[in-house]
C-alpha cells in the first residue's frame, strides 16, 4: 500500500515536472531552445491571433516609436527603413500612418503566417512598403542599403543575436539609425543568458561600429534601445 502511494507520488511528480518543461520550452520562451524551426512554426500558429493578444495602441507605438523614428530621419529624402523580424507590420503600419514619415519600410521574417497577417494590414501601402520572408542572421540585403534598422521584442528569439545585430549594423548606411529592444523584468529570467543586461547589450552594440547607444524606459519587459551608425573609417594609406 505505502509503496503504491509512493509510486502515485513520484508519478505526479514526473508529470508535473515534464508540463512544467514543456510550459518553459514552448510558451514561456516560445520555442527558442528548441531550434529556430520551432520558433518559426510556433509563429505561425499563432500568428491569426497575435494582434489581438498584444492590443498594439496606436498612440503608444507613435508616442514610443514611430514618431521618435521619424523626427530622426526628417530631412532625409525617402528613407528607406528596415524592420527585422517585422512579425505583423507593426512597425512598418505604425511608420508609415505617421505623417512626418516620407520613405518606405521593408519588413522582414522568417514566418510565412506572420508575414500574412503583416500583408493584410500593409496593402493600403503597397507601394510604400514590402516584406521579405529571410532570416535576420543572413540578411539578403548589400551593405549601407537602409538610412535606419529596427528590430522589435525579436533579439531574444534568434539563434545568435550578436550576428544579427552585425548584419543590422552592415545594412545600415552611416549616420544611419539602429532602433531594437532588450528584454528585461521577471519574465527575462526564462530566457537563460539569451536576454542580455543592459550594458552587456550597448557595449556590443559600440563593439559592432555603433554610435550613441542610448537606451530608454518603454514597457514592463522591454527597454528600447537606440544607436546611430558612424561614419565610414577613411583608409589611412
Ligand atoms: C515577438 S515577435 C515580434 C514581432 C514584431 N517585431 C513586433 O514587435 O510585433 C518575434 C518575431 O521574430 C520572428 N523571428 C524569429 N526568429 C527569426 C529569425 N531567425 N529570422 C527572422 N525572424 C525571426 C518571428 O517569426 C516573430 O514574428
Amino acid at each position: 500500500m505505502q509503496t503504491t502511494i509512493l509510486l502515485l507520488l513520484a508519478a505526479v511528480l514526473l508529470v508535473g515536472a515534464l508540463g512544467w518543461l514543456l510550459h518553459w520550452l514552448l510558451i514561456r520562451t516560445e520555442g527558442v531552445f528548441l531550434g529556430r524551426r520551432v520558433v518559426v512554426w510556433l509563429y505561425d500558429l499563432a500568428a491569426p491571433r497575435y494582434d489581438a493578444i498584444k492590443q498594439y495602441d496606436p498612440d503608444t507605438e507613435s508616442a514610443f516609436v514611430a514618431w521618435p523614428l521619424s523626427r530622426r530621419l526628417k530631412g532625409r529624402p525617402a528613407p528607406a527603413v528596415l524592420d527585422v523580424a517585422t512579425g505583423t507590420g507593426r512597425l512598418p503600419f505604425f511608420l508609415l500612418a505617421e505623417p512626418i514619415f516620407n520613405g518606405r519600410v521593408v519588413g522582414l521574417d522568417a514566418s510565412v503566417g506572420m508575414l500574412a497577417q503583416a500583408w493584410a494590414k500593409l496593402a493600403a501601402y503597397d507601394d510604400r512598403a514590402a516584406l521579405v520572408r529571410g532570416s535576420a542572421v543572413d540578411l539578403p540585403f548589400a551593405d549601407n542599403a537602409f538610412a535606419a534598422v529596427t528590430c522589435l521584442e525579436a533579439l531574444e528569439f534568434l539563434p545568435d543575436d550578436a550576428a544579427a545585430l552585425r548584419e543590422m549594423a552592415r545594412v545600415l548606411e552611416p549616420g544611419g539609425v539602429l532602433l531594437t529592444t532588450r528584454r528585461q523584468g521577471a519574465e527575462a529570467g526564462y530566457f537563460l543568458g539569451r536576454a542580455r543586461g543592459r550594458e552587456e547589450l550597448e557595449a556590443l552594440l559600440a563593439g559592432l561600429g555603433l554610435v550613441d547607444v542610448r537606451s530608454q524606459p518603454w514597457q514592463v519587459e522591454y527597454e528600447l534601445v537606440w544607436a546611430a551608425k558612424g561614419p565610414a573609417r577613411v583608409s589611412q594609406i
